[in-house]
């Protein structure tokens, strides 16, 4: 047996043969990596290595891992209740986040639904947006508009506003509802605005709007559709629009939500507020799955105007764990200097990744706020990527042609350089 093989935990194989993991072959499985602990920014491996995580778990483990008051916070909960249904109970965890979650909001929002999943709270907010006019008798506005290489999630309602050629439209085509895709924004900042950059929205919203419920956008930084970051003028000149032709504003908070852009919201560098906003990931601070739709009170009116009630309930909406977790993460947030550890997290990505602009295979750098992409021209092998990662004691998880990091906000400067140091060999390594 080989020393790699004597580490090996024995639940491995089977999990191997048995357990999905996400976007993967069951038959032909891609190699997984067992984690024993996570404490701070490091992941501890089965194999005994430490490895430190630049993914924060997918957007959400802010604080990092193993966090004292986040910890407390659960444990608090749990000698109280950890679930009750929603259905006629309610709880203080629940209250007293969705008061905090408006505090925090951008102006306007006054209702909170408390969801499970960030793809569940999409098809709840597409579910407000259709109820809203459906109830006021304008039966015709069933579509959705938005903009390509956008993710809003793998539920179906959401699946048929991801991207229509990066997405999954093509396994489901005939299944997804039809909605309207305009050409996503390529001005990175509002220095490089022109009004070009709004015309094929324009021209959508402008011949479409009789059947346009809502406009749901990913506000300045599009995540799983490409990475991608846009000017904030797109995002104000969206919002004049839905005004313009009287079409709900869904803005999709999920991975940009609490602080992860520089600000705590996307959507108040360009100085707008939605009609519907969805927050999920870091809500909890990485610790359990909750996600919320926040609303304002003319949305909410609109929904109930046929005296009717908005369609929804899931078994575990606004778990009390979860939510206890959510408020004791959002008050770690606000009791710290979140803002400047974001933006020294932006300085040193922007220095430690500029190198790559000048490597042959790389197409393209981008940073905002915590968030690192490294774009290479073709795309990258995923496998060998993680792995020269993981050589060099960091996690990474590229895809398509993106090598990126979006790192917990409690990341040292010599951690962050590792993951950039990480980044920089994987891009030279795929050239
Ligand atoms: C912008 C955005 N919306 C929605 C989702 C879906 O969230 P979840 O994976 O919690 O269902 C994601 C997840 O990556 C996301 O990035």
């Amino acid at each position: 047996m080989s020393p790699e093989e004597a580490l090996r935990p024995d639940w491995m194989d089977f999990e191997r043969d048995h357990v999905w993991h996400p976007y993967a072959s069951m038959q032909n499985p891609a190699p997984v990596y067992a984690v024993r602990r996570a404490e701070g920014v490091e992941l501890e491996l089965e194999d005994g290595r430490h490895v430190i995580d630049g993914m924060a778990s997918w957007w959400c483990a802010i604080h990092g891992y193993n966090v004292p008051q986040l910890n407390a916070a659960i444990e608090r909960q749990l000698h109280s209740m950890s679930h009750v249904m929603f259905g006629g109970l309610t709880h203080e965890p629940a209250a007293r986040l969705a008061e905090r979650l408006l505090e925090l909001a951008p102006a306007g929002m006054q209702h909170v639904f408390f969801a499970d999943s960030g793809s569940v709270s999409v098809e709840v907010a597409i579910k407000m947006a259709l109820q809203y006019w459906q109830a006021q008798k304008q039966h015709g506005k069933t579509r959705l508009l938005t903009i390509r290489h956008g993710y809003h999630g793998d539920t179906f309602g959401a699946m048929g506003v991801c991207d229509p050629v990066s997405g999954m439209h093509h396994l489901f085509a005939g299944m997804l509802s039809s909605n309207y895709f305009a050409d996503a924004p390529t001005a990175h900042t509002d220095a490089d605005w022109d009004d070009g950059q709004i015309e094929s929205f324009r021209a959508l919203i402008e011949a479409h709007h009789a059947e346009i419920a809502a406009v749901i956008i990913e506000p300045l930084v599009q995540g799983a559709g490409g990475m991608r970051m846009y000017a904030p003028e797109f995002l104000r000149r969206v919002r004049a629009l839905c005004d313009e032709f009287s079409v709900l504003l869904i803005v999709d908070e999920i991975a940009t939500g609490f602080g992860r852009t520089g600000t705590m919201f996307a959507c108040e560098q360009a100085g707008i507020s939605p009609d519907i906003m969805c927050v999920g990931k870091a809500l909890t601070g990485g610790y359990m799955t909750l996600a919320a739709v926040l609303t304002t009170a003319e949305v909410c009116r609109g929904v109930h105007a046929d005296g009717g009630v908005l369609m929804h309930g899931p078994t575990f909406m606004a778990n009390p764990l979860a939510c206890a977790v959510a408020l004791a993460s959002i008050d770690l947030l606000l009791a710290g200097d979140w803002q400047q550890r974001v933006r020294a997290i932006e300085w040193q990505l922007l220095e430690e990744l500029a190198e790559c602009r000048q490597m042959e295979g790389v197409a393209d750098v981008r940073v905002m706020g915590a968030i690192g992409v490294v774009e290479m021209k073709e795309p990258v092998d995923m496998a060998r990527v993680q792995d020269i990662a993981l050589e060099a004691g960091v996690w990474l998880r590229p895809f398509g042609r993106l090598i990126y990091a979006m790192p917990p906000y409690v990341i040292t400067p010599a951690q962050l350089s590792r993951v950039t140091g990480a980044m920089r060999m994987a891009a030279a390594y795929c050239e």
